[in-house]
């Protein structure tokens, strides 16, 4: 099994993964972190599974783990460092989690968007 080195909300990590390890699945269940989700089983469509590598909003259900090698992570537990972020507060004081399965990924595309584009228009949301 090849062995991959990423860093994860800043936490260093050298992990043996099978070769068809979904960046998702190795996320979830190698390291614990199921902030990030599942929608759409596997397909693509849903953005559950928003993740930030090297700062890019990418959907770990499409990238294998061996391609993160040598990347930095940052998935929803990682986002604010130790409190919530100004989106995720803002999310919170507005009650905007609806049922909240999709929420993370929501919010992880919306950072990278926000962080790009810091005063949008209404068209450009
Ligand atoms: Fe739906 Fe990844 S789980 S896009």
């Amino acid at each position: 099994m090849p062995v991959i080195n990423v860093t994860v909300n800043g936490t260093r990590y050298e992990e043996n993964v099978s070769e068809r390890l979904l960046l998702v699945d190795f996320l979830r269940d190698q390291l614990a972190l199921t902030g990030t989700h599942v929608g759409c089983t596997y397909e693509g469509v849903c953005g559950a599974c928003t993740i930030h590598l090297d700062g890019e909003a990418v959907k770990s259900c499409l990238m294998l783990a061996v391609q993160a090698d040598g990347h930095t992570l940052t998935t929803i537990e990682g986002l604010g460092g130790d409190k919530l972020s100004p989106l995720q507060q803002a999310f919170t004081d507005n009650h905007s989690l609806q049922c909240g399965f999709c929420t993370p990924g929501i919010l992880m595309n919306m950072s990278e968007f926000l962080r790009d584009n810091p005063d949008p228009s209404d068209d450009e949301i």
